[in-house]
């Protein structure tokens, strides 16, 4: 589905460049659950930029089911890690927004974003404009309007970084089963470990910039998953040990 072929990508910053991605090759499938983890700054944001067509690389090719990007990828929702939620509409405009721009008439418009709004547990504030809410609920609305889109990949870039515990329970949950539901691919970036293990289907443990990925795991954890109990399995500690052995270092040499 998802193929960066010897991707790098650097910046042109105040007279030096900045290397935020480098030779980073990696194949996604169809239907993968693929989880990118590494220290705050290493070039996780700028990978899915990539992804999504935004950014272009600076050598290398990001090639989507055979064809390399060259321009926005439509067929990609993106969950940004900055809410861009369109501060002079309510909430469930915003979420409708993808449907308004697929020409879906006002009143299906509606019912549709009310359900995905529930869904992420804001029934009662549809009416709610973005400056009325906390940052997990804005969050929770990008996530709603990712989920209207529907499109094949989804890409979360610390979708859940702002909620509680409870929150963030329900709303893995929630991606496992509409990911499932819908055959979607999805990368994550995250710097929640334990979430990157209950979710993912394979992790990537990035260094620190330039990113370059440091480890590859496999999740063979079986699915559907109990996003609660399966972090109290042997099998999850083993490999929550693993990963965390190899980031650890990532971390470490930050503070030296
Ligand atoms: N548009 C940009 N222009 C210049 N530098 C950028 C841009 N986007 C990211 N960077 C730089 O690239 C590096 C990686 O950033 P980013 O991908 O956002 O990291 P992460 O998401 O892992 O925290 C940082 O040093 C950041 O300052
Ligand atoms: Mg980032």
């Amino acid at each position: 589905m998802i193929d960066l072929r010897h991707v790098s990508k650097s910046f042109y910053k105040r007279d030096a460049f900045v290397d935020a991605v480098n030779d980073i090759s990696l194949t996604i499938a169809r239907r993968e659950i693929v989880a990118i983890i590494g220290p705050s700054g290493c070039g996780k944001s700028t990978l899915l930029n990539m992804i999504a067509g935004l950014y272009m690389p600076t050598k290398g090719n990001v090639v989507y089911k055979g064809t390399v990007i060259d321009d926005v990828n439509t067929d990609v929702g993106y969950m940004t890690q900055k809410d861009n939620l369109l501060p002079w509409r309510n909430v469930r405009e915003n979420v409708a927004f993808p449907l308004e721009l697929a020409g879906v008439a006002k009143a299906e418009r509606a019912d549709r974003a009310n359900q995905v709004i529930e869904h992420v547990g804001l029934q009662g504030f549809e009416d709610r404009f973005p400056t009325e809410l906390s940052g997990g609920m804005r969050k929770r609305a990008c996530l709603a309007r990712m989920l209207l889109y529907g499109a094949e990949t989804a890409l979360l870039d610390e979708p859940f970084a702002a909620l509680d515990a409870q929150l963030k329970l329900a709303m893995h949950d929630l991606v496992l089963r509409l990911a499932a539901e819908n055959g979607q691919t999805v990368v994550l970036v995250t710097h929640d470990l334990m979430e990157a293990v209950t979710l993912a289907d394979r992790v990537l443990v990035c260094t620190r910039r330039p990113a370059t990925v440091a480890l590859e795991q496999r999740i063979d954890l079986k699915r559907p998953r109990d996003v609660l109990n399966v972090r109290f399995t042997n099998e999850f500690k083993e490999l929550y040990d693993t990963l965390w052995e190899r980031l650890r270092l990532e971390y470490h040499e930050e503070r030296v």
